[in-house]
């Protein structure tokens, strides 16, 4: 197995690139397909500061690299999801990549900032853990990067990540999400430019960056994420890639190339007419008086409230 490139032997092979490449080449590869992501999306300008969305797994440690090596004035953020030994050891990756690298972690823990965790408002809002984990991130990742003056905030979504979600919303015909389903949301009144770098590199990829950088991440999958649709996707869409490679990348390239514009029309579709007001709590808009987070988070709050001292006693 010899490099695409320079002929050095290989150690790894891209089957969708149909090709091999050395330890220098793959990393270059990566970093090209970043710069390529962000320049095809206009994702950002030379200069703009970035808040980096870390969960301390290898996708979003990976990204926080790339762009640091891009040049890209960047920090992290790192939420406090509460979810047991799972959430402690995903903080301390981060905040070991954070100290390497000599750049500010912003950490936002959701039990001291907003008196709950994820198992506790599943529980209390009886949704599905990944619906309250979304819902509760989304939040803290829009107040923080608004908060700290960020021209973006950056998650590591990866090729494989969208081509599951897409994949979940063409099944269902989702038209308002596919109308959204965007490598950047550009900035709006109390919304913040969100982009998705990692959009061109595979989960694979980003776990041999990893490997290659020697950056060490949560290896451990969520414990909640038992029954999560996507996990069933992602399986189906490996199964035919390994027939046919390069079926993820033209699925969702060629969705975001040739089919997005037709959605663009349903975005916004079921509050149509519904104007977005400030939330009369957290100030982000809603259509309603309080926003759907800040009513989770109430009531959340509530449950972990009476919780926490039973837990406490047996403790
Ligand atoms: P997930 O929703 O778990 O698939 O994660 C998607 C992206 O959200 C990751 O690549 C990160 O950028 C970000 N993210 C997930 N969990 C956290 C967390 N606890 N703190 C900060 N960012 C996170
Ligand atoms: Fe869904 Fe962790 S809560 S993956
Ligand atoms: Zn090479
Ligand atoms: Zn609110």
């Amino acid at each position: 197995m010899k490099c695409r490139v320079c002929k050095a032997p290989a150690v790894i092979d891209v089957r969708r690139h149909n090709a091999n490449f050395c330890q220098p080449h793959f990393l270059k590869l990566c970093r090209d397909q970043v710069g390529k992501a962000i320049d095809q999306f206009a994702m950002l300008s030379p200069g703009e500061r970035v808040l980096v969305a870390v969960s301390g797994g290898k996708d979003s440690l990976a990204l926080w690299d790339v762009l640091l090596d891009l040049g890209y004035e960047t920090d992290g953020l790192y939420v406090g999801l509460g979810i047991g030994d799972y959430s402690e050891s995903s903080a301390d990756y981060a905040r070991a990549f954070a100290e390497d690298r000599d750049r500010r972690l912003v950490e936002v823990d959701l039990r001291e900032t907003h008196g709950y965790d994820i198992p506790t408002g599943a529980k209390s809002a009886r949704r599905a853990p990944c619906s309250v984990c979304g819902i509760s991130k989304r939040h803290v990742f829009d107040r923080a990067a608004l908060d700290g003056g960020y021209d973006a905030l950056a998650t590591g979504h990866n090729l494989d990540d969208e081509a599951a979600v897409l994949f979940g919303n063409v099944l269902r015909w989702e038209t308002e999400y596919l109308a959204r389903q965007q490598p950047v949301l550009p900035a709006r009144d109390g919304f913040p430019r969100k982009i998705k770098p990692l959009i061109r590199l595979g989960e694979r990829e980003t776990a041999a960056y990893c490997i290659l950088r020697g950056i060490d991440y949560e290896v451990e999958e969520c414990p909640m994420a038992a029954g999560n649709k996507h996990l069933g996707y992602k399986e189906a869409l490996n199964a035919v890639e390994t027939t046919s490679p390069g079926s993820k990348q033209q699925f969702y390239f060629g969705y975001l190339e040739r089919a997005a514009a037709l959605f663009t029309a349903c975005e916004g579709e079921s509050a149509d007419g519904i104007a977005l007001a400030p939330c009369a709590n957290c100030g982000a808009p809603t259509p309603g008086e309080v926003c759907a987070f800040c009513r989770l988070a109430e009531r959340a709050a509530r449950t972990q409230a009476v919780a926490a001292p039973v837990r406490k006693a047996a403790s």
